[in-house]
């Protein structure tokens, strides 16, 4: 399984979406869609290995978490309007503490980031931030290393145009999150999840 974590500081919290103003008045929601469709979409398939959370820090009743569970996806497009349309009706609802589903496979609840990262360390995955100042990816996720860790599952961390905060940083850092890098420059979020899902694909995909 192959998890990611966005936290996305400025997306809006409420379904008052302007579908044509997804960076300005949504908070960068583009960027929320964009990872979306590269956590899911194949040229002609939906990766149904895939969950990916978007957790919103915007404007007016943050925070509120969604999730997308790949393998129960329905009727969903790779472009950034439809999965925005999805998105509005998930947060047109009302959240409570405990997931509740929207859509097929969409989902949505009163959860802070930190809650679900512990989530994930609670349940033995493989945690990672990605982060420009990491180790390099093929040095922690290799051919020798793969077979084990793919039982346990993968969860990415990832920030926004923003970035993590330093507490943020300090909190994972806390719980032995390891830092791994993908490239010596700085990338967009969607650009982090094609390469993960690149670095894994090679390896899954490859083995004998
Ligand atoms: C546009 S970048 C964030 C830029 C922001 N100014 C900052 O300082 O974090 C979005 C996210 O992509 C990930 N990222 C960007 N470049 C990366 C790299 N070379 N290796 C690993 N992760 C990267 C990080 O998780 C980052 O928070």
């Amino acid at each position: 399984m192959r998890e990611f974590i966005l936290k996305a500081n400025k997306a809006i919290t409420s379904g008052d979406i302007n579908l044509k103003d997804l960076p300005g008045s949504c908070g960068r929601l583009d960027l929320v869609c964009r990872c979306i469709s590269s956590a899911f979409f194949l040229s002609h398939d939906i990766r149904r290995d895939t969950v990916f959370y978007s957790v919103h820090y915007g404007r007016p009743n943050p925070p509120v978490a969604l999730k997308f569970v790949g393998s129960q996806l329905k009727r969903v497009s790779p472009d950034e309007r439809s999965i925005a349309i999805f998105i509005k009706k998930a947060l047109s609802r009302e959240h409570g503490p405990q997931w509740r589903e929207s859509t097929p496979g969409i989902y949505h609840a009163k959860k802070d980031f930190r809650e679900i990262v512990l989530e994930k360390v609670r349940e033995g995955r493989n945690v990672y931030l990605l982060h420009l100042k990491g180790r390099p990816i093929e040095e922690v996720i290799n051919e020798e290393t793969y077979p084990e860790m793919r039982e346990r599952g993968f969860v990415f961390i990832l920030g926004d145009h923003i970035g993590l905060s330093e507490e943020d940083e300090r909190f994972l850092r806390d719980l032995g999150v390891e830092r791994i890098s993908l490239s010596p420059l700085e990338l967009h979020a969607n650009q982090c999840i094609d390469i993960v899902h690149n670095v894994l694909d090679k390896l899954e995909y490859r083995r004998g």
